[in-house]
């Protein structure tokens, strides 16, 4: 669930992998071990990864501050798979992590993030901040507790209407091209025309 939209071609980033479970499901969908790297800020944790996975870059450091480093030089990330627990993280953080991640995110790649609450575990307003938007992709009602898994991603980016100054503005508009233009989220100030 949390792996299926994950294929090879490219660098892949996994924050808090622990014990490598989502890592061995990583592999299992074909992505060769050296394109992945393990964010994790348990020593213990980093040493047991280290011998599981020899090929793989293991950083011991924590994923608040992947926007002080510069991890990766260039090649974009594919997809991020985070085993965070970020309902116990405060929002403040969650933000630092996502905006993080999603420096190196390629811009349509999607940052997956498992959880056992009942909705994502990023508040709304970080998503709004960021322009990200989250979609349920998974959910284990068997499991207990239930477990989902989200994907998080841009926004699609809106071209908005650019208001023009006011001594540009002529107003020849009938009633009816001003309902067009409000249904479209416009005004007539957006129209231009020329003496
Ligand atoms: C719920 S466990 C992940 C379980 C994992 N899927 C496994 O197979 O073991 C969360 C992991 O995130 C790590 N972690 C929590 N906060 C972190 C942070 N800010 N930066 C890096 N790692 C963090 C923890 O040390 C722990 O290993």
């Amino acid at each position: 669930m949390m792996t299926r939209e994950i294929f090879p071609g490219g660098p892949i980033l996994e924050l808090g992998p622990g014990t490598g479970v989502f890592t061995r499901a990583i592999l299992g969908r074909g992505v060769p071990e050296s394109d992945l790297t393990l964010i994790e800020y348990g020593a213990d944790f980093v040493r047991m990864l280290e011998d599981r996975f020899p090929a793989a870059r293991v950083l011991e450091m924590d994923a608040t501050h992947l926007v002080h480093h510069q991890i990766y030089a260039g090649t974009p990330v594919e997809a991020v798979v985070s085993g965070l627990p970020l309902l116990s993280i405060p929002a403040r953080k969650v933000m630092s992590i996502l905006a993080g991640a999603f420096t190196y995110l390629r811009p349509n790649g999607g940052f997956y993030q498992f959880t056992y609450g009942p909705r994502c575990p990023v508040p709304a307003v970080v998503l709004d901040r960021l322009g990200l938007r989250a979609t349920r992709i998974g959910r284990a009602v068997l499991n207990i507790p239930p477990a989902a898994v989200y994907r998080i991603t841009r926004q699609p980016i809106k071209f908005p209407l650019c208001p023009l100054p006011d001594s540009w503005v002529t107003l020849p508009t009938s009633e009816s091209q001003h309902k067009v233009l409000e249904q479209n989220g416009g005004s007539a100030r957006h129209l231009l025309t020329f003496p």
